[in-house]
């Protein structure tokens, strides 16, 4: 049986090039990004088939295990880096150090960070997961160095993710909303399927890892409790919980439907910011959530305002529905 067509739809491209910001560098990029985040779900896709399960056998810089999908991603998002042309260094989660790519007379544009693989817990067990990117603009006249990257979250000219889940989707923002694309992997193709992405300011939906409860700050734990009194508690209405253990797919349900995403400092590692990532995880995942009309905070400052001072730099993270996101930042504030 034929499959059936798939729907009309405008292409990444036809997408880029109908956006105000006509940077042709930036948009090369982003295709190019795009083709291999096309490659890396369909390996995802294979799994046991493709031999690229299991563990990799090394840890990263943050001390965990590697899957051999992450370096394997790592590894891919490199070389499309390096032969797009458009960008001058690369940083990522699976790398202590940045790469420069240093070819002197034709030094690229961007500086490009990215999480090559987001929620990695999940891959051995066939749950979603997803890459991270976010582009900043490279020094000009000069080779990059690792200073260049500590570019505060308002400096990305672009940022986004590929989440490789029921279907894959590539979701983006260049500065003027966010836009979400579907992956045809009969062919390769990105069309425009979720145009325009809007967070509602208020939602009955929370996201956090419960198991840490007991090692939260106080407001983090008031403003948990306040969700689950429900109806007859401080907030009147009742909450549903969700946790995907994989940040990006945790944003995608709060892009498509609204929520709030915590994942917040907690007294297990008192000198640890958060688990996360500000420069390949929270930053472009806060733009975006901002760009759909939601905030993201550390719970008393934007994510985006916040001046990084390392490459690999940990935050607190809150983000999703603003009304949420301005309560947990009120309860931080009373706590003050
Ligand atoms: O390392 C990042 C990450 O995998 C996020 O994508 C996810 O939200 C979180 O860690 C899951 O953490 P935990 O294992 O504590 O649930």
């Amino acid at each position: 049986m034929d499959s059936p067509a798939p729907p009309p739809g405008q292409t990444l491209a036809g997408y880029l090039a109908s956006q105000d910001q006509a940077d042709a560098s930036l948009h090369a990029l982003i295709l190019a990004l795009a083709a291999t985040c096309a490659e890396i779900s369909a390996l995802v896709a294979r799994g046991a088939l493709g031999d690229v399960l299991g563990s990799a056998g090394a840890e990263n810089v943050q001390g965990e295990v590697q899957k051999k999908l992450d370096v394997i991603s790592n590894d891919m998002l490199v070389a499309c880096a390096e032969s797009s042309g458009q960008v001058a260094a690369v940083g990522s989660e699976e790398l202590e150090d940045i790469i420069v790519f240093d070819k002197a007379a034709d030094r690229g544009r961007h500086l490009l960070l990215f999480d090559p693989l987001d929620g990695s817990s999940n891959i051995d067990v066939n749950v979603s997961i997803g890459t991270i990117f976010s582009v900043l603009p490279a020094p000009t006249g000069r080779a990059a160095t690792a200073q260049d990257f500590l570019q505060g979250g308002r400096a990305q000219q672009a940022a986004g993710y590929a989440l490789y889940g029921p279907q894959t989707v590539l979701v983006l923002t260049l500065g003027q909303g966010v836009a979400g694309f579907t992956l045809d992997p009969r062919d390769g193709t990105w069309t425009l399927t979720h145009p325009g992405l809007r967070i509602p300011r208020d939602t009955r939906e929370f996201a956090i890892n419960m198991s840490n409860q007991r090692h939260w700050a106080a407001p983090v734990r008031r403003y948990i409790d306040e969700a689950l009194a429900g109806r007859t508690g401080a907030r009147g209405k009742d909450f549903n919980m969700r946790w995907v253990a994989a940040m990006v797919a945790d944003v995608h349900r709060i892009l498509n439907r609204g929520g709030v995403f915590l994942y917040p400092w907690d007294q297990r590692e008192p000198d640890r910011a958060g688990k996360l990532r500000l420069m390949y995880e929270a930053n472009p995942l806060g733009w975006l959530v901002e760009q759909a009309g939601g905030a993201a905070s550390d719970g008393r400052q934007p994510l985006l305002d916040i001046a990084p001072t390392s490459l690999h730099q940990r935050v607190s993270v809150v983000l999703g529905s603003a009304e949420e996101v301005e309560r947990v930042v009120a309860h931080h504030a009373e706590a003050a």
